[in-house]
């Protein structure tokens, strides 16, 4: 107990205490340069969009910060390259708010997206139909609870897994609800999982669950950066570029992206210990 009490204490801390980089100001490596923006009827997130009107539709991207943080600008550079590729990416938390989230935020976000969807007015692209849960660390396992949350179709779960010892009545000292790890036998969505290798300290636990789940489709990377990823280089990184072909894939069924996860793409792309199941069913 006392071992899994600190291995949650460090997956929090270190995840709130790594250096922040210069943010980069970039739009977006997409087709679609975006921008982030706030809307005072949903106060608590920060919106991630294509800044002009777009040609093709939008799936949605709801998404929970490491820590649990209630910054929704802590992943700006990450998650405006997703939505440059032409998404609504809805981030936990005000840019540059404090204190700490917790599972309803997703749940939140997609109600209140799915009641604008296709509707005239600033979400008239937006497909509610589409939409995945992804989250780093403490927000990964906030992505684990939307695996009840009609909206969401996917999840990622990136530097993340349950951690040992924890279960839905106890919570981790910074009040975020955390779950046992035999609740994977209560996930029943197709799961991606990112991760940094045997440094990140995320990295037993992902790989546990990858391996527990059951009768869905899943597939599991690591690159081997640890536990902070590449979320706040330029456009993300690599964490960037694979988090754009998973949802290129599974959103906006694109082939082409698919080949990163079925024909060698991450491998080419130097991430390592890659396995899945039941992706042909995708
Ligand atoms: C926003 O979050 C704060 C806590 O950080 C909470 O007190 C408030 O009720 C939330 N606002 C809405 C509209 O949900
Ligand atoms: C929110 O995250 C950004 C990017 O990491 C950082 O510059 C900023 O200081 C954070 N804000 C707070 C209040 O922590
Ligand atoms: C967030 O705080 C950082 C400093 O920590 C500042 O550079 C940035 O401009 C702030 N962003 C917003 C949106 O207030
Ligand atoms: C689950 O939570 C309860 C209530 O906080 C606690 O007594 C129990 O020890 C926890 N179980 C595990 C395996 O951590
Ligand atoms: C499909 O995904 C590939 C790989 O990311 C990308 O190069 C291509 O532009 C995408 N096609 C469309 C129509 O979005
Ligand atoms: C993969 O690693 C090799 C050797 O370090 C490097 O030359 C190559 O550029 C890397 N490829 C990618 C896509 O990062």
């Amino acid at each position: 107990m006392i071992k899994s009490i600190l291995a949650a204490v460090s997956l929090f801390a270190c995840s709130s205490a790594s250096p922040l980089a210069l943010s980069d100001k970039s739009a977006g490596t997409g087709p679609y340069p975006a921008s982030w923006f706030t809307e005072s009827s949903l106060p608590n997130f920060t919106f991630y969009m294509p800044t002009a009107p777009t040609d093709s539709q939008l799936p949605v991207v709801l998404f929970g910060e490491g820590g649990c943080e209630n910054n929704g600008t802590r992943f700006e550079p990450f998650l405006t390259e997703i939505a440059s590729h032409g998404f609504l990416v809805v981030a936990n938390g005000p840019p540059n708010g404090t204190g700490k989230t917790n599972s309803q935020y997703q749940r939140d976000a997609s109600a209140w997206v799915s009641a604008r969807a296709g509707k005239p007015g600033r979400y008239a692209a937006v497909d509610a139909s589409r939409m995945a849960a992804a989250g780093q660390s403490c927000g990964g396992l906030e992505t684990y609870l939307q695996r009840d949350n009609p909206y969401v179709s996917y999840l990622g779960i990136f530097n993340s897994g349950f951690l040992p010892g924890g279960n839905a009545s106890s919570n981790l000292p910074d009040g975020t609800t955390s779950e046992d790890p035999s609740t994977i036998s209560q996930v029943h969505k197709p799961t991606f999982y990112f991760l940094g290798g045997p440094t990140d300290i995320a990295y037993a636990n992902g790989e546990r669950d990858y391996h527990a789940l059951t009768g869905v489709p899943k597939w599991i990377g690591n690159f081997n950066v640890g536990h902070s990823g590449t979320y706040r280089q330029p456009n993300g990184g690599v964490f960037g570029v694979a988090a754009v072909q998973w949802l290129q894939w599974v959103l906006q069924k694109n082939a082409t992206a698919s080949l990163f996860f079925t024909a060698g793409g991450a491998q080419a792309a130097n991430w390592t210990e890659v396995e899945s199941d039941g992706l042909g069913s995708l």
